[in-house]
């Protein structure tokens, strides 16, 4: 049933990429309705759609048609400049690569949003989420001396430092082991459960998946849930 209360409603979403002469359907006619407070696995084979679904909805790039409406507002046909604002309002985003600024420390990595939102640096807050997050130790290192899953956890921590209502997370345990892995989902239920932030969250691993509220599945661009 539709709910156009919804934090997120999709509604025949689709997305096509051009590749020369091919016409690549990424995203065929989905719907898809997000409540606050979800936390999703999308699960799907290498090329299923799964980080074009996440691009769409995190507004890193459009669809082609259909509608979306974020918080009851149609954000489908939102021009570049306009989705800067609904981006830091609405999104934090966690990348496989982790995407951390190398020459930044740890609690400088963490900073950046806020300088980007003009927001002061609010010391209290960064502490606080460095705790939260197990990193306060860490803080004045480089990316390069941290551990794989200390990148990943420092990015996280970047990506929520500013409140944001949703977390995207497009494979964020691709590049680590298991018990890694197994530690940032426990960060994510946390999130999830303690500041009732919705996830979305891309993942091979369905041990993992199983841990989330709900598990979306993807195939060549359609989607049905479990
Ligand atoms: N920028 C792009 N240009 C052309 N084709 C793309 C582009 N991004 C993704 N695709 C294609 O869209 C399909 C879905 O890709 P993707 O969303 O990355 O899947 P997944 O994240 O599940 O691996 C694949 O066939 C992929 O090759
Ligand atoms: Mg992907």
């Amino acid at each position: 049933m539709k709910n156009p209360n919804s934090l997120i409603l999709l509604t025949k979403i689709s997305k096509n990429y051009h590749r020369g002469n091919e016409t690549v359907h990424a995203l065929q006619e989905v719907d898809l309705s997000i409540e606050r407070g979800d936390f999703i696995a999308f699960m799907g084979a290498s090329g299923s759609g799964k980080s074009t679904l996440l691009n769409v909805i995190g507004g890193l790039d459009q669809c082609s048609s259909g509608s979306y409406l974020l918080n009851g507002v149609e954000v489908s046909k939102v021009p570049e400049k306009k989705w800067i604002y609904l981006r830091r309002q609405w999104f934090g985003y966690v990348f496989q690569s982790f995407h951390l600024i190398p020459t930044l420390t740890v609690k400088e990595n963490i900073e950046l949003p806020l300088l980007f939102a003009g927001k002061q640096k609010l010391q209290d807050k960064i502490h606080n989420t460095l705790v939260e997050i197990g990193l306060d130790h860490r803080m004045n290192h480089l990316p390069s001396q941290l551990s794989g899953g200390e990148m990943q956890r420092t990015a996280i921590a970047r990506a929520v430092v500013h409140n944001p209502p949703i977390l995207i997370a497009d494979e964020p345990t691709g590049n680590l082991d298991s018990e890694n892995a197994t530690m940032i989902f426990r960060l994510f239920q946390t999130l999830n459960q303690k500041h009732n932030i919705t996830i979305l969250c891309a993942t091979h691993d369905p041990a993992l998946a199983k841990q989330c509220s709900r598990i979306v599945l993807m195939k060549d661009g359609t989607m049905w849930e479990e």
